[in-house]
């Protein structure tokens, strides 16, 4: 699949953020903890999520979607085989490893799979599960992991993986005893994957902090929760307000307290940014360039390893050299070698991202790679007048919940060709 893509001189309007991808495909594994119905709302239409709830499918769930509202019953005993070709369609199929060992003891599973930003090992959560009393056997194609008690324990992350505190939290709920997370991911979707499962009756202390303390409990119960909306896809829609000379870009349904660190950088390069309770607006000032930037992305609250991507097709309309550290994943870069066919100056040494600017981009046919490198592109697609053409762009549509029709609200040209 692939787009044409255009900008148009005045990009401007009003965007309403959709739930978090990275919430929902935690949340929606999770739910197999559960033996009753349970609703979750805001979760968006995007492939991860569609792919997850084909796999729920295959494990003999009754499932509805349906404008945003996902309703998940279990009617029989699942089978603790998740061996579909779904599962390796993303990452997030990993957090079936946690649910089933919580409330089945065991799952077989093929590997997961995901964006490829260089090597992304699961030691952290393979080690918290066997310290949790696990034997895990690793084949080619699918890992084993069993126990015949899940039982609590102290577990010190080497690192707060999102990943890992998520899988490890998911897991110690219904576990004998209480597990204690130290060095735990404080990322906001960490912390609503613990509210949800706090709203099904797990007992789980110190969320929003970097130790989480889980008392296990016998069973939960049903629920309905909804979960928070997307950061990333906020601060996408905001970078493209950065970006354009029109009257300005609104992001609805955002927590502004979970985009600090963005709206932060987009002041330091001297654009208007006005906040309330709900949304954010950006606007350009066309009478001044942008201002340089360098920076670094990190652990929340820090800059986000999800933007950084986009923040580099900002960084081409800056006037001067501008720098971004990727600290996060060992190769986060596919987007730069496209970039430079649009006529960026660009260029990666040591994880460091350097970009000199201000360039015109031009139109150019582009290949996509990785979900947020697929949101770049789109981006500087739509700083030109010229149609782009972006290839293998199904990678887009895994994380973006009508990113077509929002960007043609903006004002943008986008058209998907099968
Ligand atoms: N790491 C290990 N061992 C582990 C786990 C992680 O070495 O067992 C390393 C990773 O290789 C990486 C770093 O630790 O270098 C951070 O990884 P983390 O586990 O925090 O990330 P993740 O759980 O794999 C999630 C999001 C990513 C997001 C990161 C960081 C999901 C499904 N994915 O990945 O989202 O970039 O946290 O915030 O939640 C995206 O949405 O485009 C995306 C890639």
């Amino acid at each position: 699949m692939k787009i044409k893509i255009r900008g148009k001189k005045r990009l401007q309007g009003t965007v309403k953020v959709s739930g978090a991808k990275n919430s929902a495909v935690a949340c929606i594994p999770a739910i197999v903890l559960c033996d009753e119905e349970v609703i979750l709302r805001n979760i968006p239409d995007i492939e991860d999520v569609r792919t997850l709830i084909t796999i729920l499918d295959q494990l003999g769930y009754a499932v509805s979607f349906k404008n945003n509202v996902l309703r998940v019953k279990k009617f029989i005993k699942p089978s603790y085989k998740v061996t579909s070709s779904e599962v390796n369609k993303l990452r997030g199929s990993y957090y079936f490893m946690g649910s089933f060992l919580g409330r089945y003891k065991k799952i077989i599973i093929s590997h997961s799979g995901g964006c490829d930003l260089g090597h992304r090992p699961i030691n952290f959560h393979l080690n918290g599960f066997k310290s949790m009393n696990v034997k895990i056997k690793d084949y080619p194609d699918y890992m084993c992991l069993k126990t015949r008690k899940l039982i609590g324990a102290d577990i010190n992350l080497e690192f707060p993986s999102v990943g890992a505190t998520i899988n490890l939290m998911i897991a110690s709920v219904l576990a004998k005893g209480t597990t204690i997370i130290n060095n735990a991911a404080i990322e906001p979707e960490v912390s609503d994957v613990a509210n949800f499962l706090v709203s099904m009756g797990a007992v789980i202390e110190g969320i929003d902090t970097s130790k989480l303390i889980i008392t296990g409990v016998k069973s939960l119960h049903s629920t309905d929760y909804t979960i928070i909306s997307d950061r990333i896809e906020a601060g996408t829609y905001l970078i493209l307000g950065a970006l354009s000379t029109g009257e300005g870009i609104t992001v609805l349904n955002v927590n502004p307290a979970h985009m600090e660190a963005l709206t932060k950088v987009l002041k330091d390069t001297g654009c208007d940014i006005v906040t309330s309770t709900n949304k954010i607006s950006i606007k350009r000032d066309l009478n001044k360039p942008l201002n340089t930037i360098h920076l670094e992305d990190g652990t929340y609250p820090n800059f986000p390893t999800d933007l950084g991507q986009l923040i580099n097709v900002l960084m081409t309309q800056i006037d001067g050299e501008s720098t971004f550290k990727e600290n996060i994943f060992s190769n986060r870069f596919s987007h730069v070698s496209e970039l430079i066919k649009m006529g960026a100056t660009i260029d990666v040494k040591d994880r460091v991202i350097s970009v000199k600017g201000p360039t015109k981009l031009k139109a150019a046919e582009m290949d996509a790679y990785d979900l947020r490198g697929s949101a770049s592109l789109v981006l500087a697609s739509l700083t030109t007048r010229g149609l782009s053409t972006i290839n293998n762009i199904e990678v887009l549509f895994r994380g973006y919940e009508n990113i077509v029709e929002k960007i043609t609200s903006l004002g943008g040209y986008i058209e998907v060709i099968d």
